[in-house]
């Protein structure tokens, strides 16, 4: 395992397990954001999100929601998500030990692999869960979006006396449209299951405040510390793989080098065609005046 850390940001890498075991203090977390392996196949850089049976997986996950629960003030929320066929289980498990106050479905417009002989996967599931449902953070006004009733049909209210326009903003119901981050996007990061910023930020700008802590134990390329940072809060980030953990600390700033290397982005292969068109070719006269100068483009041409 090791921790670095830098202007109250801490990256882990290492198994969550044992780190939520060893190193998170009981009742000092105001938000955690889980989005842990699906157990659907998906390939997180040679290390398999399959277990053996799904006993496994189901019995795997509540050893770490047990010690989530734990972490968590007293005032705290727990955003969790899996997969659509093991959030039931996850439902259940919680429903005796927090108050679950919102399933909501995060849906996006296209699925990955088109379905051809069943209605394909276009939603990912998310509980939104409180330790103490009469004593918790919920900023509402931070993630007012717009209401159409009110902004567009400009509708007027007769039930109000007098009657009054619709409220032009609403907070969101439980069905929240993000795009998934894509290849071309400028937050793109080399990780099969990275979540967009714009999902963290409605979650911390309503479920914290200015230098809480949040908590995210499968960190991945950690949008949740990075929109934690945006957003002045203070975060613990975790990650098992090594890869995805220079990602974090390149995007949180945490460290400019790792082990010699300069942490840098990837160069993506539609900016690579535009690094050579931009390149320039130089011809000089023998007495070094300059006879021609072009790009890429042009020599292509
Ligand atoms: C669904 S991804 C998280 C993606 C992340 N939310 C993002 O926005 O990039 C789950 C992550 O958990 C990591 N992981 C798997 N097992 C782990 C473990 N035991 N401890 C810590 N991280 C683990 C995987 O390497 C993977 O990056």
């Amino acid at each position: 395992m090791q921790i670095f850390e830098k202007d109250g940001h801490k990256i882990y890498n290492g198994d969550a397990l044992e780190i939520l075991s060893n190193q998170i203090e009981d009742n000092s977390i105001d938000l955690i954001f889980v989005d842990p392996p699906y157990n659907i196949g998906k390939n997180f850089n040679g290390r398999k999100d399959k277990w053996e049976t799904d006993k496994k997986y189901l019995d795997w996950s509540y050893f770490w929601i047990e010690l989530l629960i734990k972490k968590l003030k007293s005032t705290g929320s727990l955003y969790i998500m899996t997969s659509t066929q093991f959030m039931p289980y996850y439902d259940i498990y919680l429903q005796d030990k927090i108050n679950i106050l919102s399933r909501i479905v995060w849906y996006y417009d296209s699925s990955g692999v088109q379905a051809k002989k069943y209605y394909g996967s276009m939603y990912e599931p998310i509980l939104f869960c409180v330790k103490d449902k009469n004593n918790y953070t919920f900023n509402a006004e931070n993630i007012l979006v717009e209401a159409k009733t009110g902004s567009k049909r400009k509708l007027i209210d007769y039930r109000k006396n007098p009657p009054q326009l619709y409220n032009t903003e609403k907070i969101p119901g439980n069905v929240w449209e993000f795009p998934r981050v894509r290849y071309r996007m400028p937050e793109y990061e080399k990780h099969p299951t990275q979540k967009p910023i714009a999902l963290l930020e409605r979650i911390i700008k309503a479920s914290s405040n200015e230098g809480d802590i949040i908590l995210d134990p499968f960190s991945g390329t950690f949008t949740t510390s990075y929109v934690a940072k945006t957003l002045n809060r203070k975060s613990i980030g975790i990650e098992i793989d090594e890869d995805y953990t220079k990602i974090g600390l390149r995007r949180l700033s945490v460290l400019e080098k790792y082990n010699g290397e300069k942490l840098e982005k990837e160069i993506r292969t539609f900016e690579t065609k535009k690094i050579i068109e931009q390149q320039t070719l130089t011809l000089f006269e023998p007495d070094g005046t300059q006879l021609y100068k072009t790009n890429q483009e042009n020599i292509n041409k």
